[in-house]
């Protein structure tokens, strides 16, 4: 456990320089809703509606969303039908319909999915290209529509960052992208709105927030120490709640903590002052290009491949931390069975919450393989936790299978 404490000290990277800015108003809690018809008119006067396949009209939650903008005395136009992995072709539509009725501002209602659908709508209305060149290159938004977002989901984040990310299922394609523009002006986060997810889509969500805190965690700052602390706290929270959620759907508490772990581990509070390249999700990506598999299953799936695969002398305190801090692992051992054991718990935590531990499960073979490694390789793997290049990627797919 000695190593752990000289982490800092062999490696001697200390906090880096950076910018603080989370610019987005959240709104939490139990009727919060209620804010909307006061707050709308600060993206807008004339508003697109967009959300998704149907939950929120099954849950209620259109019927108080169109109530509270029709207190508010804003117009009102809609994109239904958002997709999970939202496509391409439904940001069109959207800025479509941006053009055509002068829309001023995008108020998503629903996942990661419809927050990700609005954000790219808004910067597409003001860009002249298409849209998918927004996606494939973040550089060239530089203008927005204001965004707003009434959360249903707790899973990727979208509420309260910048990102999103967009597919293009006839190329195989999904990419991230966004920047500081694309923040929600405000967020409205009720956890009662995310008693209606599943058991499935809820330990997806949770397998998201907690592969966004490994990726900010696994990082080769370790004089980060507060962000480290802050991160294995998100950890435990989404290890606690999880199972109680998907248990009891409408336990209040475990749903408010899990929503907002959601929105904390990846607002920029937890990697500020490091120097994270994020791993697992590039090849995450790969695998809903071309499956369209549930993010947070896939990631729930590699996680612990990954980990296996970058366990190594230099990474080794890092692991410890994890294994003593987060899964209370006895820290009078060897420090490599510390971490081995860190590994197994967490694979064993997402067995239990009914995630995919191997590719076969999902009907993934190693066809498209060489493609998907490369294309992952490509997103800036050589700078992460550990430098991973396109053969390193097909191992661990092929460790997955
Ligand atoms: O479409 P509806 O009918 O609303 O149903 C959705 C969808 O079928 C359902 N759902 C959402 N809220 C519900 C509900 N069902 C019942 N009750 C509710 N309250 O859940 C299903 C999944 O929704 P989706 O929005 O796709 O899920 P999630 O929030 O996990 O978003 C996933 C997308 O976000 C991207 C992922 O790659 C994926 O495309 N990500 C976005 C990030 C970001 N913007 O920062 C980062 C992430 O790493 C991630 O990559
Ligand atoms: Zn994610």
């Amino acid at each position: 456990m000695n190593t752990a404490i000289h982490f800092a000290e062999r490696i001697k990277e200390s906090m880096k320089n950076f910018n603080y800015h989370i610019p987005t108003d959240i709104y939490f809690g139990k009727g919060k809703i209620r804010v909307l018809g006061d707050k709308i008119t600060a993206i807008g006067q004339n508003i697109l509606l967009v959300y998704g396949g149907g939950s929120i009209k099954k849950s209620g939650l259109y019927d108080q969303v169109i109530d509270e903008l029709n207190r508010a005395g804003v117009t009102v136009s809609e994109l239904p039908g958002v997709e999970p992995n939202p496509r391409i072709q439904s940001v069109r539509k959207g800025i479509e319909i941006c053009r055509a009725k002068g829309i001023e501002g995008v108020l998503a209602v629903g996942g990661g999915s419809t927050i990700d659908c609005a954000k790219v709508i808004a910067a597409g209305a003001c860009y002249e290209g298409d849209a998918w060149e927004l996606v494939l290159d973040a550089r060239k938004i530089t203008k927005a529509l204001p965004v707003a977002s009434v959360l249903t989901l707790a899973a990727t984040g979208s509420e309260m960052d910048g990102f999103a990310v967009i597919s293009d299922m006839e190329k195989n394609e999904k990419w991230g992208t966004g920047n500081d523009i694309t923040k929600p002006v405000f967020s409205i986060l009720d956890p009662e709105y995310t008693f209606s997810v599943s058991k499935y889509q809820t330990a997806c969500g949770t397998s998201d927030i907690m592969s966004h805190t490994f990726e900010n965690y696994f990082n080769r700052v370790p004089g980060a120490y507060l962000q480290a602390r802050m991160a294995e706290g998100i950890l435990k929270t989404c290890i606690k709640y999880a199972p109680v959620a998907m248990e009891e759907p409408d336990n209040y508490e475990a749903r408010a903590n899990l929503m907002w772990a959601s929105s904390l581990a990846i607002n920029g509070l937890i990697s500020y002052g490091e120097d994270a390249a994020w791993a697992v999700h590039p090849m995450e990506h790969e695998l809903s290009a071309f499956y369209d598999i549930t993010h947070g299953a896939g990631l729930a799936l590699l996680t612990p491949y990954w980990m296996q695969y970058v366990l190594r002398e230099e990474t080794l305190p890092r692991f410890v931390e994890y294994g003593v801090n987060v899964w209370g692992i006895d820290p009078e051992q060897e420090d490599m069975a510390i971490a081995r054991q860190a590994i197994t718990k967490t694979r064993e935590f997402f067995d239990s919450i009914g995630m995919p531990s191997h590719l076969s499960e999902l009907d993934i073979d190693d066809t498209h393989f060489d493609v998907m490694a490369m294309k992952a390789a490509a997103g800036g793997l050589a700078y992460g936790f550990v430098p991973l290049d396109k053969q390193d990627v097909r191992r661990i797919y092929e460790m997955a299978l």
